[in-house]
């Protein structure tokens, strides 16, 4: 365990149970590693183990070398200086041709006439890994001339086009896979029949005691009407399904019970009882919300003198006309 063999050994051995397990185990760009963390204990543990076995063969060695008679042990030593000397002999060969340097005791070969008061100069070769990493420039630049230049074959702008579009190709792919990715942000209104079905069964799973099936209201307000407390449309209601009402009226944060896409789904519910209005319909309760994003219905201004209009904006009309009546 103490030659250098070794340590690259176990090195090598980690390295290879890591990325052996992450390839076999992740799934997607998650690695296995970050979705069950015990992955690395496992991975300790059978390094130590192996770590163990690597110590007790050295060890076993080193006792079987005692028993050898002192002929022996000289034959021995011999043969694994030779194993040690040929050691990494392709990688180190390898190093010295791409470095391409003359040893110092060959330097007389390459010294330079002129002398300088006693500076001389070598006249070394340009070292092969700088040589071929030139050539290999010049090889690139000529396919790139040919491809880019001459054939035009895409540029910047093509590419960057193609990214994006493929990236958004990717995020519509994942949203549907990730339907709990709403917040109270980026939650829509779902008209899809199964949504408001789903949304229907969650409201009668857990709203109706208060609420009533009808969504006319008893504990909790009227939610069939034009007035909210906590604020109408979908995001609104979204919000106040996640985070619940006022403190101590009675409404709780549903955030723990429900998924990010079932409150859409009973919010979109909710919002789909609006104007039924239910024969048991309790007195509304709040203000009139009206949606700032809804469609205008019809804007009349009246002139009242120079300072002063009068505008009176139309929309939503649901339980009769909801007006803004307004003098600025
Ligand atoms: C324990 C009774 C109770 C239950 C159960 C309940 N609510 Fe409520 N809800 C209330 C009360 C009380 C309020 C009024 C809160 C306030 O005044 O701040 C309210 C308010 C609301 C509002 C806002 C109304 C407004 O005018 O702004 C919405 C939307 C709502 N509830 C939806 C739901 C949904 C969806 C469920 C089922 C997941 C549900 N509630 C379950 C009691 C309840």
């Amino acid at each position: 365990m103490r030659s250098t063999a070794s340590i690259i050994r176990v090195i090598g051995f980690t390295l290879f149970g890591y990325l052996f397990v992450n390839y076999i185990g992740s799934t997607g760009d998650t690695s296995i590693f970050v979705e069950q963390p015990w992955l690395w204990a496992v991975l300790a543990v059978v390094v130590l183990i192996y770590l163990a076995i690597e110590i007790s063969l050295g060890a076993l060695e080193n006792v079987l070398y005692r028993t050898l008679s002192a002929e022996a042990k000289v034959n021995y030593d011999q043969e694994r200086a030779k194993v040690k000397a040929n050691q990494f002999r392709w990688v180190k060969r390898t190093y010295k041709k791409l470095v391409g340097g003359k040893p110092i005791e060959m330097e007389g070969e390459i010294i330079l006439d002129h002398n300088y008061d006693g500076i001389r100069e070598l006249d070394n070769k340009l070292p092969p890994w700088w040589v071929y990493g030139f050539y290999a420039t010049i090889i690139f630049a000529a396919i790139y001339l040919v491809r880019f230049e001459l054939f035009k074959d895409y540029n910047q702008v093509d590419e960057y086009e193609a990214a994006v579009a493929q990236a958004k190709v990717e995020i519509e792919e994942y949203k549907k896979t990730a339907k709990d990715l709403v917040d109270v942000n980026t939650v829509q209104l779902l008209t899809e029949v199964s949504d408001l079905n789903s949304g229907k069964s969650i409201f009668e799973g857990n709203c109706v005691a208060c609420h009533k099936a009808s969504g006319g209201g008893g504990i909790g307000p009227n939610l069939t009407d034009d007035h909210w407390i906590l604020g109408g449309g979908i995001k609104n209601v979204f919000n106040t399904i996640s985070e619940g009402g006022r403190p101590g009226k009675g409404m709780v944060a549903w955030k723990a019970d429900l998924k990010p896409s079932e409150m859409a789904q009973v919010a979109s519910y909710v919002l789909s009882l609006h104007g039924s209005n239910p024969p048991d319909g309790k007195e509304p309760e709040g203000d009139i919300w009206l949606d700032p994003d809804a469609p205008v219905e019809e804007i009349e201004v009246e002139v009242i003198d120079s300072t002063k209009i009068h505008m009176i904006i139309e929309d939503q009309p649901v339980t009769g006309d909801v007006v803004n009546d307004s003098i600025q």
